[in-house]
């Protein structure tokens, strides 16, 4: 079924800046704990130069402009505004990202900037991170200054990336791991932190907008065991509910209380928390999305060792409450990652009935292997394919009520995998760089990238 969008639906594609811009340390950058953390599978070496962004974005604007997005995500490394954290502001990383929004304005593109994604300045996480209230502050702070120096052109706004993956898989992400109790304090701090942004978004930018930034996976029992359909529930609201409750609805839901409560987790507040909490909110859902998650209650500690080794969904286990479990109904990609086309327009459906507000798609694509060829070419039908089922899922959430506004796939250019290093591509944007050696990162468009400009242009999928 073909499916035509909506007049002012939103054609993005998406990038962070750890990810692709490189010049970690130029212009008077700061370190962030991305440059810092160390790498299973790929070397630190990666990040420093990504995929050189910082230099090239005007070719790489230019060239997302010819595929034809009208929306760019893309966030801001606060330590090229402040690296440390606070205090002076560093005038030419200010000066950077104004330089960006003009030249995405040039071409009609407008901005969604992520405030924050993964990368929090080391001098922070020196204090104590995410787990110090002082961390909050420092961050409104960042934001205020960005929402000031930017608000005049930029009025959509993302919080914080994904505080719900940092959280789950906190080695892989941050490169440690945290015990129970700070980790659920780092939660409220994280999630009071965006509630901050969201009243001083709205209180410093006429028309700004802003939201929450989740990886949302609807998570499934493996059987129609009542058990599993426990633990999905329980799944479902540690990794999905708690986030978007507190971000849509100023609370802390009860099976997440009650998750806590097993754990002994106690959550300190500060005085004001509980007002603003039920007074700041956000204007709609960002939401990421790559796959949906199965999980069943595990029975025996023997049986804890999951090892199935997929970072989105099955490497999950926790005694007493869920395990991840590989769903026999769907195929996986090469990395390992479950595809579920219609687990997205269940998932849409289910965020749209739970919260009412806009959603728009910031992240959806396909990690991959792509090879360029000698031509200069990069055929990577198995892109399209999967973009293919997912858009066709969004059009049917819309034909079925969702206000699904907006589609921002992962990613605009190749970047730097947060677990797999450059290996890992998921661009419509070639860049010519290996692990080992940077070249000189030249573009090339993969077939994917005519594919979607032909999305773009009929505002349909192909037939
Ligand atoms: C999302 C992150 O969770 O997953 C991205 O926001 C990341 O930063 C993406 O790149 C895909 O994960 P990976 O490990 O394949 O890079």
């Amino acid at each position: 079924m073909t499916h035509t969008f909506p007049d002012n639906f939103l054609w993005g594609a998406s990038i962070s800046a750890h990810q692709t811009e490189g010049a970690y340390q130029e212009d008077g950058k700061g370190l962030s704990v991305q440059d810092t953390r160390q790498r299973d599978n790929h070397a630190i070496a990666d990040f420093k130069v990504a995929s050189d962004h910082y230099h090239h974005y005007k070719e790489d604007i230019k060239l997302l402009s010819e595929m034809g997005i009208n929306v760019f995500r893309f966030s801001i490394a606060w330590t090229r505004i402040f690296p440390d954290g606070r205090g002076a502001v560093n005038e030419p990383g200010l000066q950077h990202y104004s330089d960006v929004i003009d030249e995405l304005l040039k071409y009609q593109i407008q901005p969604f900037i992520t405030l924050n994604h993964f990368d929090l300045p080391q001098a922070l996480e020196d204090e104590g991170g995410w787990g110090v209230r002082s961390t909050v502050d420092a961050f409104v702070h960042y934001a205020e200054t960005v929402f000031q120096a930017y608000g005049d052109r930029v009025k959509n706004w993302l919080t914080i990336n994904e505080p719900n993956i940092m959280l789950l898989v906190d080695k892989k992400i941050l490169g440690k791991e945290i015990p129970i109790q700070e980790k659920y304090q780092q939660f409220h701090h994280l999630m009071i932190a965006e509630k901050y942004v969201f009243k001083r978004c709205h209180e410093l930018i006429t028309d700004g907008k802003i939201g929450p930034v989740p990886n949302i996976s609807l998570v499934y029992p493996a059987t129609s065991k009542p058990i599993d359909n426990q633990a999905a529930l329980y799944f479902n609201s540690v990794r999905n509910w708690a986030y978007l409750d507190f971000s849509c609805f100023g609370r802390y839901n009860t099976v997440f209380k009650d998750y806590l409560k097993q754990n002994d987790v106690q959550i300190t507040f500060a005085p004001e928390d509980e007002a603003l909490m039920k007074t700041a909110f956000p204007d709609y859902i960002a939401m990421n999305f790559y796959t949906t998650v199965t999980v069943e209650k595990p029975l025996a500690k023997k049986e804890m060792a999951n090892g199935i080794s997929d970072q989105q969904s099955e490497d999950i286990m926790e005694w007493g409450f869920y395990k991840g479990f590989t769903n026999p109904y769907l195929e996986k990609n090469e990395f390992n990652w479950t595809i579920d086309p219609l687990g997205l327009k269940t998932t849409l459906q289910t965020l749209y009935d739970r919260y009412n507000l806009p959603i728009i798609i910031t992240e959806n694509g396909l990690g991959a292997k792509d090879e360029l060829t000698d031509d200069g070419a990069v055929h990577d039908q198995y892109r399209i394919d999967y973009l293919k089922q997912h858009i066709e899922q969004c059009g049917a959430a819309i034909e079925a009520g969702v206000n699904l506004i907006g589609y921002s796939p992962w990613s605009a250019i190749d970047l730097v995998s947060v677990h797999e290093g450059i290996s890992k591509r998921y661009g419509f944007i070639y860049v010519d760089r290996t692990e080992e050696d940077t070249k000189e990162m030249k573009r090339y468009k993969k077939d994917s990238f005519y594919w979607y400009q032909d999305v773009i242009q009929t505002n349909q999928l192909p037939k």
